[in-house]
């Protein structure tokens, strides 16, 4: 996945194209390519690494005479950010060049079955897949010939297709991944994200699930995949490119918050099925040796130490295995005790973060088995590890980590519920985790709208210097979570703490205002969150209280104020609890004029120790 550009006019395409990916840059990618006409076929060029080095090859190579191209810049997540990998990709005679944003879930099998009726593949990639399928079903019309290798697919796309005997249109497809039309005088362009478009024209069309276009220098005609015709009307971009650049948000934060259904989907996608069997393609060569596994040990730093916090508890409930946790920077200096029979597990947004490679590297050297919940494809972790489970979260820019973290804490249930399944986990109680994670994106997209509630929350808090975070079992990470994103990007002093750790010391601290935040859905612990929310609250404190519409029944006096969340199952709640303390982070940050996408002292990757 990452930036699709195409255009089709009358003007050289080479720097329409070149400018729309430098516009996409910022979504993050790790290679780029092109395809233009070539003498004899297309041609194709492609570099790994920054979007410059592409450039210097098409200068030399491409004739910059060619008014249609398409263009890619790639975030790897089927094989690793190599030159081979990046797209376009093309068919076996080199005549079809297709970019794809999304995810074809049965690849492999198309592949399999390709190479069986003698089609060569170059790639790893998921992607290449289609270009070989409209080369099998090459007839005279490019959209039927697109149409009906569409109809092999499952998963999700956002595609445009050349092809050398079709020089002068360009067709593209989407099914859960965007792609947006560009209607200019004689020419008409292509995109994933309209601020690719910008720079040439403000007259955009966007297509919908299930639909796909031929385009040409002199406009488009929309189709439904089954080719019935579709009048689409032209909308005129207002934003300003800033504004383009973040999808319509003020940051990249809030853009990443709102990505948060569609992260749970892809971590769950191809994986989970509604009646709780699992499928992690990655484990199943382990999967003996995960039965003869004794313990888990997992190692992470920051965000993904919190979300593994979590993981360690779906885990030890679901499949009944003990876990530990260590951060990666302590496990690696603290000689710790590697019984044979245990499995380490890294967790990793990035997979570069040197400690949490140090400390693979680690237990690797001592034998132990390893594996890697990483969303970075290719990275060192993601590279090192014998098995591992991708996060397909797309590449996260907000220095703060936040759908990430929630792919994780959903990336978590689903491994605990593969182990669980292995080790005699009730089907009824799987399937009904599964049929609470298939709700979860639109109970998030609930939440996501308390943003009013949550802005009033955060000018309270923007006044105070210290906060404290509350929660028990599950929630006990959370709360962590949500002091450590209020410290990263508002300043403010913030500890997550166990709430019935209140007594040994912390509540020493509490006076008159002093603001505590308490994760208190209504589940087994909330009676006891409850009374720790009195004592505080006795002492003077300024309670909020993230609760189920149960608990905002029976919390009584103890919250001053209560922001009510849907009710989930109990492993699937955490997902839900978390993202009102990432918008109250937020809006805090915001209510004191921070940029909240550059926290100060912070880097997105830390690469060093
Ligand atoms: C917090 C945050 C960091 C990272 C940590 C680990 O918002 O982003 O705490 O979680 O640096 O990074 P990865 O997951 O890349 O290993």
């Amino acid at each position: 996945m990452c930036g699709i550009v195409g255009y089709i006019g009358t003007r050289p395409a080479l720097p329409i194209l070149i400018r729309g990916l430098r516009s996409l840059e910022y979504r993050g990618y790790d290679s780029a390519g092109v395809a233009t006409p070539g003498t004899d076929g297309l041609r194709i060029v492609k570099a790994s690494g920054r979007l410059d080095r592409l450039i210097e090859r098409v200068e030399q190579t491409v004739d910059d005479t060619a008014t249609i191209g398409i263009a890619h810049t790639r975030w790897a997540t089927h094989g690793p950010p190599t030159e081979a990998n990046a797209h376009p990709h093309a068919d076996c005679s080199g005549a079809v060049a297709v970019v794809h944003n999304g995810i074809i879930e049965n690849f492999s099998e198309l592949k399999l079955w390709l190479e069986k009726s003698g089609h060569r593949f170059v790639s790893e990639t998921d992607t290449e897949v289609l270009a070989h399928l409209i080369e099998e079903y090459h007839e005279n019309d490019l959209s039927a010939s697109v149409r009906a290798a569409l109809r092999h697919l499952r998963g999700t796309y956002g595609l445009a297709v050349m092809h050398a005997a079709h020089p002068r249109e360009i067709v593209v497809a989407r099914l859960g991944s965007p792609i947006v039309i560009g209607i200019g005088t004689g020419e008409t362009l292509v995109a994933s994200d309209p601020s690719a478009l910008v720079g040439t024209t403000r007259n955009v069309m966007y297509l919908d699930d299930g639909e796909m276009a031929r385009l040409d220098a002199s406009g488009v005609q929309v189709t439904t995949l089954q080719a019935a015709p579709v009048e689409k009307a032209l909308q005129e971009i207002q934003w300003t490119e800033k504004e383009i650049e973040k999808g319509g948000f003020a940051h990249y934060m809030l853009k990443e918050m709102h990505e948060q259904p569609e992260t749970v989907r892809s971590a769950l996608r191809g994986r989970l099925a509604s009646d709780g069997g699992v499928t992690l393609g990655a484990f199943s060569d382990l999967r003996a040796a995960l039965k003869d596994m004794r313990r888990i040990q997992i190692i992470a730093c920051g965000s993904a130490y919190y979300a593994s916090l979590v993981g360690a508890q779906m885990i030890e409930r679901l499949a009944r295995i003990p876990v530990s946790v260590d951060l990666a920077s302590e496990y690696r200096y603290r000689e710790p005790v590697m019984p044979s029979r245990t499995a380490l597990l890294a967790v990793s947004q990035s997979g570069e973060t040197a400690d949490t490679l140090a400390a693979l590297r680690l237990a690797k050297n001592a034998g132990l088995m390893t594996m890697g919940i990483v969303n970075a494809v290719g990275s060192t972790i993601a590279r090192e590890v014998d098995a591992g489970i991708y996060n397909h979260a797309g590449p996260e820019i907000g220095v703060a980590s936040t759908k990430a973290f929630v792919s994780q804490l959903s990336v978590f249930l689903v491994f605990a519920l593969a182990l669980g399944r292995e080790r005699g986990l009730p089907p009824d109680e799987a399937e009904r985790i599964a049929k609470a994670l298939e709700l979860l994106p639109m109970q998030i997209e609930r939440v996501l709208r308390s943003r009013d509630q949550v802005a009033e929350w955060a000018s309270q808090l923007s006044e105070k210097r210290h906060v404290m975070y509350l929660g028990r079992t599950l929630h006990y990470p959370i709360a962590l979570e949500g002091a450590l994103k209020l410290k990263e990007v508002s300043y403010l002093h913030a500890e997550g703490y166990a709430s019935g750790e209140m007594k040994h010391g912390p509540i020493a601290m509490v006076e008159a205002g002093f603001p505590v935040v308490a994760l208190a859905p209504h589940d087994a612990v909330f009676e006891k969150v409850k009374n720790n929310l009195e004592e505080v609250r006795a002492r003077g404190a300024k309670t909020f209280a993230v609760t189920t519409p149960e608990g905002l029944r029976t919390l009584g006096r103890a919250a001053d104020n209560a922001l009510e969340i849907p009710t989930t199952h109990p492993l699937v709640q955490p997902i839900l609890s978390v993202i009102p303390l990432q918008m109250l982070a937020y809006e805090t940050a915001v209510a004191k004029g921070l940029d909240v996408d550059k926290p100060r002292n912070l880097a997105k990757s830390v690469t060093v120790e």
